[in-house]
């Protein structure tokens, strides 16, 4: 343990965070849902600068999943217009601050004025080594390995390895996440990074996610730094 600030000494390479629990939490103050989601950015923009901050070097959120198009007309409206208004003002600020930007996921689906937006920060963004910050935007983790068979059968390839699978996820070239936290007491993967989590180790809370501060981020590194990791290994 680094005495002067808490952090472990052993901390994971790539975090993944289910970002869960924004309705519930607006719900238990009698406000609506997508005030929940609001206060759930501000809680995403804190958490991205203090895993900066600790020296995490890869940071996975899931903003929006594949079945999420399946919430009310109000609520994804809702939901878009508030991750254009990130992606466009707090995106600018992480990367004057190193942050590396990737999307996992399908853009196809959103205005090409927010694509060009989040499309623009990331060719910005693309030297930049402090963190790497993956954003899962209309993610899913069937979609994606869908994709990436559909992409290996377009190369011709007859037979393939496990490094070919990895290579045509969206997460091409970045590690495994060590760590994979869900906030707000669910405790399912809502298929988020299949794959890639074969080995990760999972860290459920009941906090939820807009109540979800470095204070709770920290709590969760800290298990995690205890945790005894195998991989199959005796
Ligand atoms: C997570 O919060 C945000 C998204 C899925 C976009 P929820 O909206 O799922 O909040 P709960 O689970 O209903 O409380
Ligand atoms: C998972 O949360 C997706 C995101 C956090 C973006 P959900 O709220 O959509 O998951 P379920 O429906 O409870 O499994
Ligand atoms: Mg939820």
């Amino acid at each position: 343990m680094d005495k002067r600030n808490d952090i472990p000494a052993h901390i994971p390479t790539h975090v993944g965070i289910i970002m869960d629990g924004n309705g519930r939490w607006a719900k238990k103050r009698g406000l609506p849902r997508t005030l929940g989601h609001k206060a759930g950015g501000e809680a995403f923009v804190k958490i991205v600068t203090e895993c900066r901050k600790i020296g995490i070097k890869c940071l996975t959120v899931y903003a929006f999943s594949t079945e999420n198009w399946k919430r009310s007309e109000s609520e994804v409206t809702a939901l878009m217009s508030l991750m254009k208004e990130y992606m466009v003002r707090y995106t600018d600020d992480l990367v004057k601050n190193g942050i590396r930007l990737r999307i996992l996921g399908d853009l196809s689906r959103f205005e090409s004025a927010t694509v060009d937006e989040i499309n623009k920060r990331i060719e910005l963004s693309k030297n930049n080594d402090g963190m790497t910050l993956c954003i899962a935007l209309n993610y899913g983790g069937r979609a994606e390995l869908t994709t990436a068979v559909n992409k290996l059968l377009r190369s011709g390839k007859q037979e393939i390895t496990e490094q070919d699978i990895s290579d045509a996820l969206y997460t091409a070239s970045l590690p495994d996440p060590d760590l994979i936290i869900r906030t707000s007491g669910e405790q399912r993967t809502s298929n988020f990074l299949l794959w890639q989590s074969a080995y990760s180790e999972y860290y459920f809370t009941d906090v939820l996610w807009p109540d979800f501060d470095e204070k709770e981020l920290r709590k969760a590194i800290e298990e995690y730094s205890k945790r005894n990791r195998r991989f199959g290994n005796s």
